[in-house]
Order: structure tokens, then sequence, then C-alpha cells
């Protein structure tokens, strides 16, 4: 697939030459900036900056951190009251970490959903999804291992149940475990090795945003018509297309302008409404608290983790096919992965010709159902895990599975898509009539 056509940088001065013949950086950063972009495009884009600005906020705030913390059980829990007490602007760092992992799923999730919605995951942007899922995979795997970092209750005892989930894999399960945690139980030589791997994800997730914005170059944006930008000449792209600068760069920053106001009202006001006060008690491996409940951004797959129990006829079922491999926790488990593995997997389960859900009437009402489940799952994961809530998870659950295996696959087959427009720019001009020629 060729790219939009568009101007390239041409180095002028003899200085810019020389740079440009030896190390083409100025015309890397420039086509990056001018890359030209659907003009339509609403404020369901402006997620990705605001997720490119949480990742360097956790990254700057986190190398503060790591200043003045101890990864030593002995002095882990202490280290960070030294942080939030002594150190100068400490609890605002600490605040503004904690809370910027939230901003960030928060993001994270309304950017997924986007993309759901517009079919943004379909043909030719599928490596840009999977990239997508692997960050989303790796953004999980590090806010787990940050929360282990302050050594409270809930660290502690989260790290037990997650870590004792792999334990639950058949055969090589206990031999997994014992590797992850780098011994028999959490400990000090598991606070260690989670601290070097919190430390080192986020630059691996860097460098995996870095693909993920060159896939979606190549590829052009998807936009809320989901048709294409013409691409036959330079001069008919133009007519579905601004450039990124400066366009799109104000309209972000003012977006991420008003979302850090209401985050640092969170930060000032509020840091602790969305952590659990369990963590401000030291670990104690002798004390289990009475709910342990993962941080909300966990607790939708959380709640398909435990929604599966013994008396479940699949699992039931499971269990004596396989003569007792897939029991109930080995289910939940495999129902964890799985439901993010069927997301992953929506380029090759949707079978629709028309990309955006903005044509497809039928589609709407399960993608507005599916952003309800997703909600009430997570409501359901911070419940005890009894009736009525476990009859709920396995519902929501249910449907979590039944979208993306059968609904998506069937819709594409049996719903009448509306006419979607002829182009971006009959779109654009549809929504902004006096646009065409600003002068009048
Ligand atoms: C650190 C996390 C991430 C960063 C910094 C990031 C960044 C971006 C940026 C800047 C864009 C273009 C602007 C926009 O569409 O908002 C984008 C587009 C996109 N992202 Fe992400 N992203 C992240 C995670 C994800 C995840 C977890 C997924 C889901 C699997 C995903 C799927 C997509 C898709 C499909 C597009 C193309 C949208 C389009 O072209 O319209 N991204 N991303």
């Amino acid at each position: 697939m060729s790219g939009i056509p568009h101007d390239h940088y041409e180095p002028k001065t003899s200085g810019e030459k020389w740079l440009h013949s030896r190390l083409p950086i100025v015309g890397l950063l420039y086509d990056t900036l001018m890359i030209p972009t659907p003009k339509n495009l609403n404020w369901m884009w402006i997620w990705g900056i605001v997720l490119t600005f949480c990742l360097a906020l956790q990254i700057i705030t986190g190398i503060v951190l790591v200043m003045h913390y101890t990864p030593h059980v002995d002095h882990a829990f202490a280290s960070i009251e030294h942080i939030m007490r002594n150190v100068n602007g400490g609890h605002f760092i600490r605040y503004l970490h904690m809370n910027g992992a939230s901003l960030f799923f928060f993001a994270v999730y309304i950017h997924i959903f986007r993309g759901l919605y517009y079919g943004s995951y379909k043909a030719p942007r599928e490596i840009t999804w999977i990239v997508g899922m692997l960050i989303y995979l790796m953004m999980m795997g590090t806010a787990f291992m940050g929360y282990v970092l302050p050594w409270g209750q809930m660290s502690f005892w989260g790290a037990t149940v997650i870590t004792g989930l792999f334990g639950a894999i058949p055969f090589v399960g206990e031999a997994l475990q014992t590797w992850l945690l780098g011994g028999p139980a959490v400990d000090n030589y598991t606070l260690n090795r989670f601290f070097s791997l919190h430390y080192l994800l986020p630059f691996v997730i860097a460098a995996l945003v870095a693909i993920h914005i060159w896939a979606f170059h190549t590829t052009g944006n998807n936009n809320p018509t989901g048709v294409d930008v013409r691409r036959g000449s330079k001069a008919e792209a133009e007519k579905d297309t601004v450039p990124f600068w400066p366009y799109f760069v104000i309209k972000d920053v003012f977006a991420l302008a008003v979302i850090l106001v209401v985050f640092f009202a969170i930060v000032g006001f509020m840091p602790n409404y969305l952590g659990h006060p369990d963590n401000y008690i030291e670990a104690n491996a002798l004390a289990t608290p009475a709910h342990i409940v993962p941080e909300w951004y966990f607790l939708p797959f959380y709640a398909i983790l435990r929604a599966f129990t013994a008396d479940v006829w699949v699992v039931m079922l499971a269990d004596f096919v396989t003569g007792g491999i897939v029991n109930a926790k080995f289910f939940g488990v495999l129902a964890m992965f799985g439901a993010i593995a069927v997301m992953a997997l929506v380029p090759w389960l949707d079978t629709s010709s028309v990309r955006s859900g903005r044509y497809r009437p039928m589609f709407k009402w399960w993608f507005a159902l599916l952003v309800i489940d997703f909600i009430v799952l997570m409501w359901a994961g911070a419940m005890p895990a009894e009736p009525p809530f476990s009859t709920i998870s396995l519902i929501a659950s249910t449907y979590w599975f039944a979208y993306f295996l059968v609904i998506l696959p069937l819709l594409g087959v049996i719903e009448k898509p509306d006419q979607t427009p002829e182009t971006i720019e009959a779109d654009f001009n549809a929504h902004y009539p006096k646009a065409e020629n600003p002068a009048e």
C-alpha cells in the first residue's frame, strides 16, 4: 500500500543537505508532523496523544521516585512514606504517578473502544491493532508490578493471588509460579524482580508505541466515516486531509489541557480516591485482608476470571472431558486471557464490508451493549464473589465472548449497512457547510 501523496522535506541550505545525506532525521520529523490527516477526525481521536503524554509522565515521575525508593522488603514501605513526608514535592510526584496510571488506563480504554466502534482494526490497520494489544498487555504487567512496590497489604496479597493463578496451569504451573516469584512465595526476591521489570517495561512500551505510530502512518489514519482518503493524486488527497501540524496539534493540545484540569483536580484534592486504604498498611504475610481487590482498571478481567466457578456447566464439561486438567481455576485463567485474545483477533472476526459503526444500524446496538457490559464487569469485579454478583459476572462474561465470537461474525453477513459517504470531503462539507468557503 502506498502512502498518501504529500510534500516531503527538501533540504535547502548546504548545512541541511550535509545532514540530510548522512542522517535524514529532520526529514523524518518533518514527514511525521506534516502527515496528511483526515480532516473529519472527531474528539475520539485525541486519546492517542493523551496516551503519549501519560507514558512520558509515568517515565519522568517514575525516574524521580526511584531516586528515593528502596526495593527491599524491610525498607520499601518506609521509603514510600519518606517520599510522601520528607522529599521536596515527593507527595506530589507520587500522586502524579499513582493517578497517572489511572489516566493512562482510562485513556487506553476509550482509545480501544473508539477503535472497536469505527472499525480502526480492519484491513489495512491490523498491525496497528495487534501492536496496540501488545502495548495493552505490557501496560497491565507494568501496572501490576508497580502496585507491588509500595509493599502494602494490597501489594502483597494482590501479588500472591495473581501469581497464584499461574500455578493453576497444568504440569508447568508450579515451576512457572516459582520462576515468576523468584522463590516459593512473594518475598524480597519477588520485589526485586518486579522493581527491575517495572523500570524496564515502560521503555519497551515506548518502542512499541513508535512501531504503532509507524504502522498507522504507513496506512494513514482511519476516520469516523471509515472511508479511505483518495490517493490518486496529491490534489485529490488534499481535499480529504489537512497536515497534522498545526491543525491537529492545536486540537490535541487543547483537549489535553482540558483533561489535565480534571486530572490535576483529582491529584490535588482527592489523590487517594481510586486507591485502596489497605495499601497504607505495611505488607503482612500473616494477616489476609478481608477483600483482595485489584485496581479499578483490572476489574473487568478480574470479574471474568472469577465468573467461571466449578458449578458452571461449561467448566464441569471442560473438567470432565480433560480428566480434571482444565479445572475451575485453570478455566478462569484461560477465560481471563481469552477475553483479551478475542479482542486481539477482532480484525479477523469482524466480517462486515463496512468499516465504521456509524453506517451499521444493527452493530450500533450490540456495540452499545458491549460498552455497558464492560462497565458491568468492572462493577461486578469489585463485588464479593457470591450471588447475585457471581451470576451477573457470568452473564456479562458470556456476552463479552459472544460479542466477539458470534455476534460480530454473524452481523457482517445478516446486516444491511447504510450508505457511506462517497468521500471524506463530502462528509466534512455536510457537517461544516461554511468551511468550504470560510469567507462566506
Ligand atoms: C501507550 C499506549 C498507546 C499509545 C501512546 C497510542 C498512540 C496512538 C496514537 C497517537 C494514535 C493516532 C491518534 C489516535 O487515533 O488517537 C493511535 C492510533 C491507533 N491506536 Fe493507539 N496507542 C496506544 C495504545 C493502543 C491500544 C492498546 C490499542 C488497541 C489495541 C490501540 C489501537 C490503535 C488503533 C487501531 C489506531 C488507529 C486509529 C486510526 O488510525 O484511526 N492503541 N494510537
